[in-house]
């Protein structure tokens, strides 16, 4: 069946960063069946010419290597451009319209990606409606909404109900985009296509578990948006809590959108509510210097552009077990790994070995940049008595597959093209996150403590924040 693409918030910066050349790579990589059609919807005035020119240059600058001409000029002929406003219904009759005639009026696949700003999700939902655009009697119709959906649980509440009032559930796909990157899916592959971990995933075999979200960026110009959200409602509420989920899931009965869902969800729910006393001892929350000079940042802004958290799962697998979960801009590198850290041996034999748990077993899911999975043990060094030295397994993407890891978006834009939203966030679960991000953001407004602490860019955050874990017997794994 034919399929169409239409882009809502056409203009802005995601459409060209990431949909079209996701969309454009997946034409070179032939993924498209049966062809794609991609209609830009926004306020500016351009003809379907000037919007195909103006993709070109960004293409060919964020697609990069894979641009080729004679595969983008097949591509930009099916690129059209509707100008239109949210606010206007006309403009969705109009749309209407002008896809039919696109189509022939034959059935068709369509997916309308929500990439405006927050604020229009609600009301380009309810236009889609009101103009029958929604309706599946001439093929599937899919929504796909972008993050941030929703501020706090409530607002999640009310965006789901409108969007409830339009679309079913199986048509909407909120997107995460860290449910696309290879490694996380990875993650469901190495506990659920494998026997020898599963044994020793749960409290009887695993001290903690650290999983990072380290960005060396500044906000730059998304100052606006990042002082009203900070780093819980940014990168918390979606990406942090997804990348716990696949950690601490069990496994699904089969790999199907709900069965999957079922699971994540389930640590979500299982996850204790901070309570404000427990906020206060089991957070840390930091703002990098020089954060409130940033154009756009609120004069004495108390925005965290850093968090940790201690989160505890109250599970018969995972309980007793702490799930450290870190994440800030402007810190020492770029990396997104989840760490398991074993026990230490029951006895220690070796009296020239590491003691405590940095001399245990640890497993990394390098998420990225360098993608990979490392398995640390202790060996004996050879010709030296009983000495003992750390080494690891490790296993490399690149190394072992030699090809670039596909971009996040070509992944999760196929997957709603083809109807799969195994990868995508559900009702219930956006809504649980928010349950867990709440009372943190509610204590952190009206409460002191944690202080808002202060850091140097191009460290792990606040010194403090190290300080926290080793008065709790364990140390952060801090790698490039
Ligand atoms: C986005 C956040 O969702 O994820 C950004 O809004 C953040 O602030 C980005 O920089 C990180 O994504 P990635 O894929 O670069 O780790």
């Amino acid at each position: 069946m034919q399929a169409t693409f239409v882009i809502f918030g056409a203009s802005g910066d995601l459409t060209s960063r990431k949909l079209i050349p996701a969309l454009y790579k997946l034409h070179c990589k032939k993924r498209l069946k049966d062809g794609l059609r991609v209609i830009g919807f926004s306020r500016s005035p351009f003809t379907h010419e000037e919007w195909r020119k103006e993709l070109t240059a960004t293409t060919k600058k964020y697609a990069g290597e894979e641009f080729n001409d004679a595969t983008w000029e097949e591509f930009s002929a099916n690129i059209f451009y509707h100008a239109g406003d949210i606010g206007v219904p006309g403009d969705f009759d109009s749309l209407g319209k002008f896809l039919g005639e696109l189509e022939k009026g034959a059935a068709a696949t369509r997916v309308y990606y929500l990439a405006t700003a927050p604020q229009f999700y609600g009301p380009a939902v309810e236009q889609l409606g009101r103009s029958g655009l929604a309706d599946e009697s001439n093929g599937p119709r899919r929504v796909v909404i972008e993050k941030p959906f929703g501020v706090d649980l409530q607002s999640a509440k009310e965006l789901n109900k409108i969007v409830h009032s339009v679309f079913s559930e199986h048509q909407v796909y909120r997107i995460d985009h860290y449910l696309g990157k290879e490694t996380v899916q990875n993650l469901l592959v190495l506990r659920f296509a494998n026997t020898i971990f599963e044994p020793v995933w749960n409290r009887n075999y695993i001290d903690h578990v650290q999983i990072t979200v380290a960005e060396e960026v500044v906000v730059g110009k998304r100052a606006g948006y990042y002082d009203t959200a900070g780093v819980m409602r940014d990168m918390f509420q979606n990406h942090l809590l997804q990348l716990l989920m696949i950690t601490a899931m069990e496994a699904p009965f089969k790999y199907e959108a709900d069965a999957v869902r079922n699971e994540k969800v389930k640590v979500l729910h299982a996850l204790r509510s901070l309570s404000p006393e427990a906020v206060a001892t089991d957070t840390i929350r930091g703002q990098y210097q020089g954060y409130a000079d940033s154009p756009e940042v609120a004069n004495g802004s108390k925005t965290a552009t850093f968090a940790a958290l201690k989160l505890s799962i109250d599970n018969w697998r995972w309980q007793g077990v702490p799930f450290y979960l870190r994440s800030g801009k402007a810190m020492s590198c770029r990396t997104t790994q989840i760490v398991i850290q074993f026990r230490e041996p029951p006895q220690r034999l070796f009296s020239n070995g590491a003691s405590g748990l940095c001399g245990s077993n640890r497993l990394i899911i390098q998420v990225q940049p360098s993608e990979g999975i490392q398995l640390h043990f202790q060996t004996k060094v050879p010709d030296a008595g009983m000495k003992l030295r750390q080494t690891d397994l490790d296993f490399n993407y690149l190394r072992e597959f030699r090809r670039p890891m596909p971009e996040a978006y070509e992944r999760l834009l196929l997957d709603a093209l083809e109807g799969d939203a195994s990868l995508f966030a559900r009702a219930d679960e956006v809504e649980a996150a928010w349950k867990v991000c709440d009372p943190i953001l509610k204590a952190w407004a009206e409460q002191d403590a944690p202080p808002l602490l202060t850091y140097e860019p191009g460290n792990w955050g606040p010194v403090e924040c190290n300080e926290w874990l080793e008065a709790q017997g364990r140390q952060w794994f801090d790698t490039c």
